[in-house]
C-alpha cells in the first residue's frame, strides 16, 4: 500500500535499515558482526557488486544488487529497483512497517525506494480478507544526500502509477465511461490538474463521429475529460498534449474477439488513459513548470443495441469519412476524433498513448511500447533516453508512406484497418491523418498489464509509462546537461 518519506540526519542502532554500498569504506560503521563485515569488504574490495545490507532487528542479510563494473547506469539502476522486491517480502515476513535507507548516491537511493513502493502496490479493494493481506511497509525514511524537491517529485511520480494501476485494474462493473470521469476528478482535486467533461449531448453537438460511433452498443454514455495543468510559471508558450485511448472494455463489438481468452484482460484496454491520467496527477502534484493537457475519451466498445457494424461509414469529427471493417479496431476511431480536438491548441507536441493493437504486442512482447509519429528527432531521443532511465523502455517503428496507403478505402476516405502485417504502424498511420502538429504515438498493448508477477511491476495493471512521460517531461522542464566532451590525449611525437 502507499508508503510515506521522509528523510533524518541520523539512522538510529537497532532499527529496521537499508544500506546501499558502494565500496568498502562504506561498510565500516555498519553495526554487522565482525565476520560479516570483513566478508562484505572484501567484496566490495572487488568493485563486483552494489550490495545492499538490511539489518532487519533480528539478523543481518548480506543482498546482492549487481555488477557495477562497465555496466551503464539505467541497467544499475534497473538492478536496484529490483531488489527492492526481495526487500519486501522480506519486511512482509518480519511484519515490518518502517524501514531507514541510507547512501552515498541519490539517484540509486531514489531508484530502491521506487522499487520497494512499487511491490508495496495491491489491489485489494473487492477482498474480505484485505487486512489480513495488506503488505505492512507504511514508511520509509532516508538518510543521505536526498533533498525535499526529490522526495517531493518521489512520491507524486508513485501516487501516479499507483492512480494509474487501480485504474486498469478496476473492472466495468465499476469503472464504466461515466465512471472514468469521476475518477479523474477525484484524483484532479488532489493533485491540481482541473478538469472539464464533455458528456454525450456534447459529443453529439460537436459531431464526434469516431467516440460515438463505438459507443452505439453500449448502455453507458461515453465521456471526453479535458484535464488542464497550467502554472504560471510554465517554460512552454504552446502547451504539450497527451492524448490516452479510454475503452473502459473491449469485446470487439459485432466483430466479437475470436480468439479464445483474449477478453479476458481487456479491462485493461483503458491502460493509455490510465497512463496520462497518472502522469497528469504526478506531474501537478510535484508542479512541474509546464503547461500540459490531457484528452481521455471514453466508452466501452460492445455488440448490442445500435451497435456499430462491419461495413458502415462513419463521419468522424474532422469530417473525414472512415469505412468501418473491423469493430474491433476501436481505439483508432475514439483517439482519432481526440487528435482533432487537440488541433485546438496549437500545440508545441501531442503524444497519445493507446493499447492499440494486438500487432504492437506479436511484434516485441511485453519489454516495451512500439513508438512513431512525426514529432522532432530530439523528441524521440528524449523518449527514448527516459525509457532507459526509467526502464519503461521504447522502441522505434518504421513510419513509412507504404503503410499508410495501406489505410484508403475504395469507398471512404480512408478505412479502419490496413493489411495483415504491420499493424501496429498502419494504425498510427490512421491516426497520423488526424494531426497537423509535432506527434508521438505510443502503442502500449505489449506492457501496460501482465498477467504474471513481473518483479516490481507487480501482476496486472503495471503502470506503465506514468514514469516515463513523468521523467521526459521533467527534462523537458529543466534539460540536463549535455556531457562534457572527453579531453583528448596528448599525442606523443
Ligand atoms: N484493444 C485491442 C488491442 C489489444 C490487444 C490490447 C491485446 C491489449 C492486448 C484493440 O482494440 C484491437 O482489438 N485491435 C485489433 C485491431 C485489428 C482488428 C485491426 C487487433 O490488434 O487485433
Ligand atoms: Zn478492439
Ligand atoms: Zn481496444
Amino acid at each position: 500500500m502507499s508508503i510515506s518519506f521522509n528523510s533524518t540526519a541520523s539512522v538510529p542502532k537497532n532499527t529496521h535499515s537499508i544500506h546501499i554500498l558502494h565500496g568498502p569504506n562504506d561498510a565500516r560503521f555498519l553495526p554487522l558482526e565482525p565476520k560479516v563485515r570483513r566478508d562484505l569488504q572484501e567484496r566490495l574490495k572487488k568493485k563486483e557488486d552494489y550490495i545492499c545490507v538490511e539489518r532487519l532487528g533480528i539478523q543481518n542479510h548480506v543482498l546482492l544488487v549487481g555488477k557495477i563494473s562497465d555496466t551503464p547506469l539505467y541497467m544499475r539502476l534497473e538492478s536496484i529497483r529490483k531488489s527492492g522486491v526481495e526487500i519486501n517480502t522480506r519486511l512482509n515476513k518480519g511484519k515490518i512497517e518502517a524501514v531507514f535507507l541510507a547512501g552515498e548516491d541519490s539517484e540509486m537511493m531514489l531508484a530502491l525506494a521506487e522499487g520497494l513502493a512499487l511491490s508495496n502496490y495491491q489491489f485489494l479493494k473487492y477482498r474480505k480478507d484485505r487486512s489480513e493481506k495488506s503488505n505492512t511497509l507504511k514508511k520509509v525514511t532516508f538518510h543521505g544526500p536526498i533533498t525535499g524537491p526529490e522526495i517531493t517529485r518521489l512520491k507524486a511520480r508513485l501516487n501516479g502509477v499507483y492512480e494509474c494501476r487501480d485504474l486498469v485494474n478496476e473492472p466495468l462493473s465499476y469503472l464504466t465511461a461515466p465512471q472514468l470521469a469521476k475518477e479523474i476528478r477525484r484524483i484532479g482535486k488532489t493533485a491540481g490538474y482541473k478538469t472539464e467533461v464533455l458528456g454525450k449531448k456534447k459529443l453529439e453537438s460537436l459531431k464526434m463521429g469516431g467516440l460515438l460511433s463505438v459507443n452505439l452498443g453500449s448502455v453507458d454514455d461515453p465521456t471526453f475529460s479535458i484535464l488542464e495543468w497550467k502554472p504560471k510559471n510554465a517554460k512552454n508558450k504552446k502547451p504539450i498534449v497527451l492524448v490516452g485511448k479510454g475503452v473502459v472494455y473491449d469485446t470487439g463489438g459485432l466483430s466479437l474477439k475470436p480468439t479464445a481468452n483474449s477478453m479476458d484482460k481487456m479491462k485493461c484496454d483503458m491502460a493509455g488513459a490510465a497512463m496520462m491520467i497518472g502522469t497528469m496527477a504526478s506531474i501537478s502534484q510535484a508542479k512541474f513548470p509546464l503547461h500540459v493537457i490531457a484528452l481521455i475519451p471514453a466508452t466501452d466498445n460492445r455488440p448490442g443495441g445500435n451497435a456499430y457494424v462491419p461495413g458502415d461509414i462513419v463521419t468522424m469529427y474532422d469530417g473525414t469519412t472512415v469505412e468501418v471493417l473491423n469493430t474491433d479496431a476501436e481505439g483508432r476511431m475514439l483517439l482519432a476524433d481526440a487528435l482533432t480536438y487537440a488541433k485546438k491548441y496549437d500545440p508545441e507536441l501531442v503524444m497519445d498513448a493507446a493499447t492499440l493493437t494486438g500487432a504492437a504486442s506479436g511484434a516485441i512482447g511485453k519489454y516495451a511500447s512500439c513508438v512513431m509519429g512525426t514529432a522532432e528527432e530530439s523528441d524521440f531521443k528524449a523518449l527514448e533516453q527516459s525509457g532507459y532511465h526509467t526502464y519503461e523502455r521504447v522502441a522505434r517503428m518504421p513510419f513509412w508512406d507504404e503503410y499508410g496507403k495501406e489505410m484508403k478505402s475504395d469507398i471512404a476516405d480512408l478505412k479502419n484497418i490496413g493489411g495483415p502485417t504491420a499493424g501496429q504502424i498502419t494504425a498510427g498511420k490512421f491516426l497520423e491523418h488526424f494531426t497537423d502538429y509535432p506527434w508521438i504515438h505510443i502503442d502500449i498493448a505489449g506492457p501496460a498489464y501482465t498477467t504474471s508477477q513481473d518483479s516490481y511491476r507487480g501482476k496486472y495493471g503495471t503502470g506503465y509509462g506514468v514514469r516515463l512521460l513523468s521523467d521526459m517531461l521533467w527534462n523537458k522542464a529543466f534539460p540536463p546537461k549535455p556531457e562534457l566532451p572527453k579531453k583528448k590525449r596528448a599525442v606523443k611525437k
